[in-house]
């Protein structure tokens, strides 16, 4: 436990351990409401968004947990199993587009960050004609960096994009999540449409950019360990799901910490933190904790009993994880054997990691395969 200073000058406490990270999580006294004093947000433009609607992953029960009802039977185990054959065709004609492409291809824009907004879209409804679009403003909201006229623009447009579409979808309802979200809550009043444009950018922007730079972070990290990534090329589906676990562990690409503010005093390892205190609970410290992970900064695909933490915990821990899972079950595995022989073709040191986005990964990943330089 110790004070860090963030970039607007407060010293909110940075939680690191495993048990205490997931103590912050479970407790109720720990608000996740950004528009609470002391919260310690975690930019400008993430603070201009959180003000301007906010999305219920910035609020606290009881809430937080009526919109998130709404949702549950729709990211639901059973329900997104059902989306199996559609990502599994999308995953082939993504493969198909980038054996015909002329080589090096960039893994990120033909694959990794495709698959998840193609499998977004087709949820939400929304057209993926318009992804460049919302694609782009949704880098500008997670760019730490961003000055605030470039996170509000960015939030304007996003809204002002999605409620034209549910508005639309209100008159003339289809089969997404949209319209049901428009004929079964909006229609009787138990949401108004602002809140439904809230959930849409949540869901939107939380649903491609996360899965896509699991996608790109993730084979980057198995073509580095070449025994590993044959393993999963060549392995069963519980292979495949231990090593996409350990995947997102090793790699907690949601890597700022999850945010929260006390809303009474509370005695964490030890520490007292005051009432009004901001706390940073680093999940990317947690999932390497050695009390918990053999070697944690190796990777190995064959770890068992790998509870962690890249999902969040507690009653905001991530909804679309059963489908986040679906697409790097799928996806991961069909890339490497599609092109057993894909590398990067660049040096380690010539990529971009995103160090300044709230998802972290690499901006680029050069990929080539067959004899093709
Ligand atoms: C590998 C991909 C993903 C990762 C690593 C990830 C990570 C996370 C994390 C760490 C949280 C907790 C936030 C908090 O406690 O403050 C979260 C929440 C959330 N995630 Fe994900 N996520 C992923 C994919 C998705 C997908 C595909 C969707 C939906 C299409 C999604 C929708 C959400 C929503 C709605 C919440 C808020 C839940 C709540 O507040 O109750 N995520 N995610």
């Amino acid at each position: 436990m110790s004070r860090v200073r963030i970039w607007d000058g407060t010293t909110p406490w940075l939680v690191t351990r495993y048990d205490d990270v997931r103590a912050v999580l479970s407790d109720a006294r720990f608000s996740a409401d950004a528009s609470r004093p002391g919260y310690p947000v975690s930019s400008e433009a993430v603070k201009i968004s959180r003000e301007r609607g906010p999305w219920f992953v910035a609020m606290d029960d009881p809430e937080h947990a009526r919109y998130r009802r709404m949702l549950t039977a729709e990211f639901a185990v059973r329900n997104v199993a059902s989306m199996r054959p559609m990502v599994e065709a999308t995953v082939a004609e993504l493969l198909d587009g980038m054996a015909a492409a002329p080589q090096p291809v960039d893994l990120i824009e033909a694959f990794a960050l495709a698959l998840p907004s193609i499998v977004v879209c087709r949820i939400l409804g929304v057209p993926y004609e318009d992804s460049a679009f919302w694609q782009e403003q949704s880098k500008a909201l997670f760019d730490v960096t961003s000055p605030p006229d470039v996170g509000r623009r960015a939030d304007n447009e996003l809204r002002a994009y999605l409620d034209k579409l549910i508005a639309e979808k209100e008159r003339d309802p289809g089969d997404d999540l949209l319209s049901r979200l428009a004929t079964t809550y909006i229609r009787t009043g138990e949401l108004t449409r602002r809140d439904a444009v809230s959930m849409a950018l949540l869901l939107l922007v939380g649903g491609h950019e996360t899965t896509a730079h699991m996608i790109g972070l993730g084979t980057l990290t198995l073509l580095n360990h070449p025994e590993q990534a044959a393993a999963v090329r060549d392995g069963d589906d519980a292979t495949v799901t231990s090593a996409v676990e350990e995947l997102l562990r090793l790699l907690t690409i949601v890597h700022t910490g999850r945010r929260r503010v006390a809303t009474e005093d509370v005695e964490v390892a030890g520490v007292r933190i005051r009432a009004g205190e901001g706390v940073i609970a680093s999940e990317p410290s947690a999932n390497r904790d050695p009390a918990l992970f053999a070697e944690p900064d190796n990777l190995d695909i064959h770890r068992t009993a790998n509870h962690h933490l890249a999902f969040g915990f507690g009653v905001h821990q991530c909804l679309g994880q059963p489908l986040a899972r679906l697409e790097l079950q799928v996806a991961i595995p069909a890339l490497l054997r599609r092109f057993p022989d894909l590398r990067v073709t660049a040096a380690e040191h010539e990529l971009r990691f995103r160090d300044e986005m709230i998802t972290y990964g690499v901006h680029e990943l050069p990929v080539t395969w067959g004899s093709a330089e």
